[in-house]
Parts: structure tokens; sequence; C-alpha cells
């Protein structure tokens, strides 16, 4: 007999819950297909050290051409909901000006796709693959980025806006800005704080110009997408519980306050206030334009302690708890933490969504991907019976992908991909989901696809 725990059923939770997974263009599309222009990944793919075996998205999963099949799988998962994403350079190679048209068709045959297979299609517009062009003209730290993201927000949602059943500008700020302007682990490789501190209030201020064209256009349902991630004081020391202030002012409430309260935390300003562009102050309004509302995606959280040196003077500490392959703690309760936290301090009665959850792991028979999923979504149990208006929730990842700068051996997919034949094979997690899911509340989960 194993102990693993059981997936709760879709019975467990409020009428109208919605389930779903989710993908990003570049990690699955197959980047050279299509009339796509270069991407910063490839150029950050291409520069040694950065990306494990220097992989990148040029054939990813060629979801470009086996969508359809993924979508069959995605409906046979019981799915209500597919969130995923356009990519900017595939829809203007140049980042501005000239259209693809074969870029718009694809997400154009995606949309509808999804509508045919009974799918609420939920989009987010760019997670990650910013256009070369753009990237040359300095990227996220160009002031001009809000104008040409609008622009871009404009061509794509003009062309599938009236079928999508939610929109959100921007995946994980937070990695826009920090994880690839400050840690540089992701393109552009960046180690820069004020190329971070630019690249964040751009990013914000994308977020809110595209969030007005999407209401100007009158697309209903738009939200804004963070991840957070736990910052716990490695000590007792009033040393540790600072520096652990100052991870979480900078990972999560660097976001969550622009967006719902119109300014920065003080423990982030300390550190990069003359870095920000003129006039910052200024921004607020279009920064926190009203969403409908908020994603948070969750994965773990980390042990931080003082560390010698400049601001932010802090390191992680290696993690105390079970762990996942790539070395992410395992720990459910911090969504219900962050989920109670968003409500209180940020969102109040908006939805949250739980737009991204999951983890990676190898095997077909892969017992410890039930085992999270299960402890997670009892963790979204708790905070619901609190009250917290949760009303989703989307599994990271449809499939095996490019997963960034870990190339493709961190397998965070519910379907295998094998990367020589491309084929796709459900994992033990994905029926046991199916299962779950299932409308009829039986425990008859779906033929295989
Ligand atoms: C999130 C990203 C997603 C994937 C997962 C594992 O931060 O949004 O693309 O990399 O982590």
């Amino acid at each position: 007999m194993t102990s693993m725990p059981a997936l709760p059923p879709r019975s467990a939770f409020p009428q109208g819950f919605l389930f779903g997974t989710a993908t990003s263009a570049y990690q699955i599309e197959g980047h050279r297909f299509g009339g796509a222009g270069r991407t910063h990944w490839d150029s950050f793919a291409a520069t040694p050290g950065n990306v494990a075996g220097a992989e990148d998205g040029a054939l990813a999963c060629d979801h470009y051409h086996r969508w359809a099949e993924d979508l069959d799988l995605v409906a046979a998962l019981n799915a209500d909901v597919y969130r995923f994403s356009t990519s900017w350079a595939r829809v203007m190679p140049e980042g501005t000006g000239p259209v693809n048209p074969q870029g718009l068709d694809f997400y154009d045959r995606l949309v509808d796709g999804m509508l045919a297979r009974g799918l609420k299609p939920a989009v987010t517009l760019y997670h990650w693959e910013l256009p070369q062009a753009l990237a040359d003209r300095g990227g996220w730290r160009n002031a001009d980025m809000p104008d040409w993201f609008a622009e871009f927000t404009q061509a794509v949602m003009a062309r599938i806006g009236d079928r999508v059943w939610s929109a959100a500008p921007v995946n994980e700020p937070w990695c826009v800005a920090w994880l690839s302007h400050f840690e540089g682990h992701h393109a552009p490789g960046l180690r820069d704080i004020r190329a971070a501190a630019r690249a964040m209030h751009h990013v914000l201020l994308a977020h809110g110009r595209s969030i007005g064209v999407m209401r100007d256009l009158g697309i209903k349902n738009l939200g804004a997408v963070v991840n957070l991630e736990g910052a716990t004081p490695a000590s007792d020391t009033a040393e540790d519980h600072a520096a652990a202030d100052r991870r979480d002012a900078i990972y999560n409430r660097a976001f969550l306050e622009p967006l719902f309260l119109g300014r920065y935390p003080e423990a982030l300003l300390e550190g990069i206030a003359s870095h920000l562009p003129d006039g910052w102050q200024d921004d607020f309004d279009t920064i926190r334009a009203p969403v409908d509302w908020i994603g948070v995606n969750y994965y773990t959280r980390r042990r931080i302690a003082a560390a010698p040196g400049a601001w932010p003077g802090y390191a992680e500490a290696p993690p105390r708890g079970p762990c996942t392959g790539i070395g992410w703690e395992i720990h459910p309760e911090g969504l219900t933490d962050f989920l109670r936290r968003v409500a209180r301090d940020y969102s109040g009665d908006l939805p949250i969504l739980v737009t991204e959850n999951g983890m990676a792991g190898d095997g077909l028979t892969d017992s410890a991907r039930i085992t999270y999923l299960a402890a997670h979504l009892q963790a979204l149990r708790t905070a619901i019976a609190e009250g917290v208006p949760v009303t989703g929730y989307f599994v990271w990842s449809l499939m095996d992908n490019y997963e960034w700068a870990l190339g493709y051996a961190a397998r965070f997919g519910l379907v295998h991909v094998d990367f020589e034949s491309l084929a796709r094979h459900p994992k033990a997690s994905y029926q046991a989901l199916a299962r779950a899911w299932a409308r009829d509340g039986l425990a008859n989960g779906p033929k295989a696809p």
C-alpha cells in the first residue's frame, strides 16, 4: 500500500471552480517555424554557460504543427480552461511595425481549436520571448517599451480578443526584471541593479498600457500574473529577518504594491530609488489600471540569510524540507499563506486564480507529482474554506518543454515528450487529474487520447 494523498475531486471545490493547465509560446511552439523573428532567448542560449546544453526553443515540442493533438490532450484532461501565451516575435518579427500574418493565423487557429473543444482560452501576451530587434534597443531598459508593448497588444488582441476568456499582459514581472537583469539567470543575462530597476518599472508600465489598450478594444476579464515565493528567515536573528524582508520586498511586494496600492515598498526604494527612470512617481495611475482578477504562480519558498556586500545584502541558505529534483523546496502551506495574504493586503474580493503550480520530475509513473499536486490543491482548499476567493487552478505544465536555462532536462509536464520523436505520452499524474476533474463525478477518466 502506498500512502499517496488522493487528488481532491472536482466536487470538493465550489460550483464553477475552473481547472486548467498552462504552457508558454517559446517553451513549446518551435520558434523556427512560421516566420517568427529572432528572440533574445535565441542569443542568450547561444552564449556559452547560459543554458544547459546551449539548448534553445527552435524546435521545442513542435506545437506549431502539433497543436491540434495537444489541444486534444487538454480536453481529455477534463480541463475547463487552457492558459497559453502569444509570442511577440512570432506576431511582430521586428518587435514593432509589420505584422507576420502567419503568426496571427496561428493564434487564430489555436483559439478556435480551444473553443471547438469546449476549452476557455486564457491568453498571456508576453511570456519572455522578447524580439531581438527590441533587445538590441535595450529591451526592457528602454523607456519606449510600454509603447511598443501597447502596439503589440493592439495587433494580437484585435485579432483574437473577441474569443478569449481572459487575458493578462505579462507573465511573472519579477522574472522579467530581477531574474533576467539582476541575477542574470534568464535572457538578457544582466547583473546590473540599474537595469533591473528600470526593467521593473517599464514592465509594470507596459502592463498598465496593455490593460488600457484591451479595455478600449472591449475585451473582458483582464488580469495580472505574478509569481510569489516565500522568503523565510534562515535564523531568528534580526539580521536574517531584515534580509528576508528585503527579499520579500523585491520578489513579492515589488509588484503587488504598485498594481494594487500604487506605490513601491519602502524596503525596495532604499536600494533602487536612484536607479528608477525620471518621473516614476507619476506612473502609478497607469500601472494600477483596475484588473478583474489576479493570477498567482506558486512553486516554492527559500531560506534567506543576511550577507555582507552591497544592497540587498542577502544570500540563500540551503533548504531544510523535502525538495524536487531541481532543488525547489516543497512547501504547500506557502500557497495557503500567499492566497490569504494577497486577498487580505491587496486584492480583497477580486477573484484569485492560481495560474501556475507544479514540479519537475522524471518518469511516466510520476507519483511524486501526484503527491505534490494533491498537497497544493488541499492547501488551496484551506484558503477557500477561510473565504479567500480563489476561483481557478492551473497546473504547470501540459507537457515537458523547454525549461529556460535548464534546457529540456527539467520535465514539468503532465504529458511526457520524447524529444527525439516528439511523441507525447500522458503520465500517471495526467490520468489521475483527468479522473479527479471528470464532470460526471464518477471515477472514470477520459479515454487515453
Ligand atoms: C515559471 C514560468 C514557467 C516555467 C515554470 C517552471 O516561473 O512561468 O515558464 O518556467 O516557472
